[in-house]
């Protein structure tokens, strides 16, 4: 019991430090769903990757530090690069963006002349310049229905999403073979043993799931659209599929509602956590701030050729 009232205490002290020198160095805390609640709570803002670009593009702090993983950051710098933006484990990056190397991508591109390139934010910054316009599972759906009715699209790389908004949108696709380590492993079976359980749940899916799994849901959405309908919706139950580090905000906002996690196919393994994302820590926070560094840097000319396809996606919004 002293052990964990020290550890506690211990924690608030690091709290208090971190905000600080936030304060001294005029730096803003931008935080994924996905990261663990104390990194959440130092956070000047929490939002999916939809809001937390929006946010990073508008802000006048002098430090943007980053607490989420390798492709928010990026995406941070793209948009804005006089600042410093750190981000408090380098190795935090994405097993969906890692699934699209640039190299591998422009050579793919070769065989779709004349079509548009649409990518999803979770990928690299050399993806990203080679993209007309970039979308998040928030706004894809609105990102392919701006393109002219006849336009042929290349989608990357998260296969899940990209036949879902194809389905949703009649639109003429190919998609890219790429998915997310952590959506890819909930499994029907294990959902529908839930349904049983609890049969007045309503199942709540993310559209980086498989297509058999999102057969079952009765919303499918981004982090920030689940979060909306868990709120809104006058069901008090609800089975979760999709990082477990939602349920965190999800409780916060609905305390009289419960949240049940969805379990991975193989529950001893936890991915239903993405490990990147709980990579970060109070105390990488506090080291980052401190020396400010690692820090994000790009080059120039990618990371110019890559901000058009954050700007357009922007332009578009919700
Ligand atoms: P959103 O934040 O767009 O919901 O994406 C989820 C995700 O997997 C982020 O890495
Ligand atoms: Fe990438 Fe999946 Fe983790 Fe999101 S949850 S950061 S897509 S690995």
């Amino acid at each position: 019991k002293i052990k964990k009232k020290r550890t506690v205490e211990n924690e608030r002290q690091l709290i208090d430090k971190i905000l600080r020198l936030k304060k001294e160095k005029r730096a803003v805390i931008l935080a994924h769903y996905y990261t663990i609640p104390e990194v959440q709570q130092v956070a000047d803002f929490t939002g999916d990757s939809l809001a937390l670009s929006a946010r990073a593009a508008e802000t006048d702090a002098k430090i943007i530090l980053f607490a989420g993983v390798h492709f928010m950051a990026e995406t941070a710098k793209i948009l804005s690069p006089d600042k410093k933006v750190l981000l408090p484990e380098p190795e935090a990056g994405c097993s969906l963006a890692d699934s699209c190397s640039a190299p591998d991508f422009e050579r793919f591109l070769r065989d779709y002349n004349g079509y548009t390139v649409v990518s999803y934010v979770n990928t690299s910054v050399g993806v990203k310049a080679l993209t007309d316009i970039c979308c998040t599972s928030s706004n894809a759906v609105d990102v392919i229905r701006s393109l002219p009715s006849d336009a042929k699209i290349v989608f990357a790389p998260d296969r899940n999403l990209g036949n879902y908004i194809r389905g949703v949108t009649g639109r003429d696709m190919v998609v890219w073979d790429g998915a997310c380590g952590v959506h890819e492993e909930f499994s029907l079976e294990k959902i529908l043993e839930l349904k049983k359980k609890y049969p007045e749940a309503k199942v709540l899916a993310h559209p980086e799931c498989k297509k058999t799994v999102l057969l079952a849901a009765d919303y499918i959405g981004s982090t920030a659209a689940l979060l909306r309908f868990a709120s809104t919706d006058p069901a008090d139950t609800f089975i979760v599929v999709t990082e477990a580090g939602i349920l965190y905000r999800m409780r916060k906002e609905n305390p009289g509602k419960t949240f049940i996690p969805a379990p991975p196919e193989d529950a001893s393994c936890g991915c239903n956590n993405c490990a990147f994302m709980k990579m970060v820590t109070l105390d990488k926070i506090y080291r980052a701030l401190l020396d400010e560094s690692p820090e994000v840097v790009l080059d120039e000319e990618i990371r110019r050729k890559a901000e058009g396809s954050i700007r357009r996606m922007l332009e578009i919004g919700k």
